[in-house]
């Protein structure tokens, strides 16, 4: 299929780590890579305007094709007019597949050669079977930007007799989506899993290049439990030595700074995650002191910003730390939204110094930097 339409330009290498700037071409627009991409799952980023989510510099946002086509329906949506008019969003837009529905539910799925069968799903507790070309379809009828092929996410720990059967699956299912898919303005990425094991990543990887000429790559599976270097250990590998390099390589939800930070290290574009938003309604803000709680009685007096090192709309805005606290406190339901769009900005605001340091050749220093502040930290 033709996805001239989706030209990857790289832009920059980092002369001491695998890091690299680049444009993505998309049809409503352009991606500067290395990015965060948030999350809008039910076509919507939570508590967040389109407006305000474009003010925070976002370039690219998700949606999920499971939750889309449970609800209102991929039928609804195209008859709306697509994806974009419907979440009135103009820029790119990636759709998740539900492959990592299917992980988190895990005991109300059958995966089966042929497909998917949702005993139960979240809406209605009907059975749905899903096979790859009905994904593939729904996907095409929303008509986001990209969308990732149906996969299947192992958990961790996993036997290897498990994840190895995972691969097997995915890499079937990535032969059928590719052959059901036939939009030429939407980019199918293939997904690379494999957990923790280096070799069945390569298999899998090995099986996406030789069903076809896919424009980008998903890397999913990870996060899923481990700790960070045993993610490392073969995520570094994987990306740096055996992904093509002229693609787009996707780590599909990751969205802990400092992992973004060590992605971009080892040669990752791009990053998706509900964390900023999810950490953020629960009352919690990134910053460069690093994890700030804001049910914590230490903000009750504090007229401060949430990070005194910000530029976001919030934190150059007036809104004070004590305020913050307040509505956390309170359960208003603007504290979460403002800590939801402080975190989207900070991560989004991550990766355009972290891309201003790779095209300065400098982002070996960037990360020692990062890694010895107290922004370091895990959330
Ligand atoms: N989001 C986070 N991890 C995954 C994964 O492994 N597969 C898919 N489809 N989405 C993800
Ligand atoms: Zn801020």
């Amino acid at each position: 299929m033709d996805q001239s339409l989706f030209k990857f330009d790289l832009i920059a290498e980092d002369p001491t780590t695998h890091a690299r700037a680049g444009v993505l071409h998309t049809p409503h627009g352009d991606i500067e890579t290395p990015i965060f991409m948030p999350v809008g799952t039910k076509a919507n980023v939570k508590g967040i305007p389109t407006e305000t989510v474009k003010q925070l510099g976002a370039q690219i946002v998700l949606a999920n094709t499971y939750h889309l086509s449970m609800r209102p329906g991929e039928d609804t949506i195209a008859e709306l007019g697509g994806l974009h008019k419907f979440m009135n969003w103009h820029g790119p837009i990636l759709t998740d597949s539900g492959g990592f529905q299917v992980f988190s539910h895990n005991d109300a799925v059958k995966l089966t050669d042929e497909g998917v069968r949702f005993i139960v799903n979240d809406y209605d507790g009907r059975h749905v079977f899903w096979t790859p070309e009905d994904n593939m379809e729904i996907a095409m009828k929303l008509g986001s930007d990209i969308c990732m092929q149906l996969d299947q996410c192992p958990g961790y720990p996993a036997t290897r007799a498990y994840v190895e059967r995972a691969v097997e699956l995915s890499s079937m299912w990535a032969e059928r989506c590719y052959n059901a898919h036939t939009r030429d303005d939407q980019a199918l990425f293939g997904i690379v899993q494999g957990g923790m094991h280096l070799d069945l990543r390569l298999r899998s990887l090995r099986h996406l290049e030789e069903c076809g000429d896919f424009p980008g790559y998903g890397i999913g599976g990870y996060s899923v439990g481990e700790d960070h270097e045993t993610m490392f250990e073969t995520l570094a590998p994987l990306v740096s030595e055996y992904m093509p390099k002229h693609k787009p390589r996707y780590l599909m939800g990751v969205g802990n700074p400092t992992t973004l930070v060590r992605g971009v290290g080892v040669g990752i574009d791009m990053f998706d995650c509900v964390l900023p938003t999810r950490t953020g309604r629960m009352g919690t803000a990134f910053s460069s002191e690093g994890r700030l709680n804001f049910r914590n009685a230490r903000f009750a007096h504090d007229d401060g910003p949430i990070d005194p090192t910000c530029t976001c709309p919030v934190c150059t805005g007036g809104y004070s730390r004590a305020l913050i606290r307040h509505m956390v406190t309170q359960k208003e339901m603007l504290g979460g939204i403002l800590l939801s769009m402080h975190n989207i900005y900070y991560l989004l605001n991550l990766m355009q110094r972290a891309r201003q340091a790779i095209i300065e050749g400098r982002y070996g220093a960037f990360v020692s930097d990062w890694m010895n502040s107290p922004a370091a930290v895990d959330y």
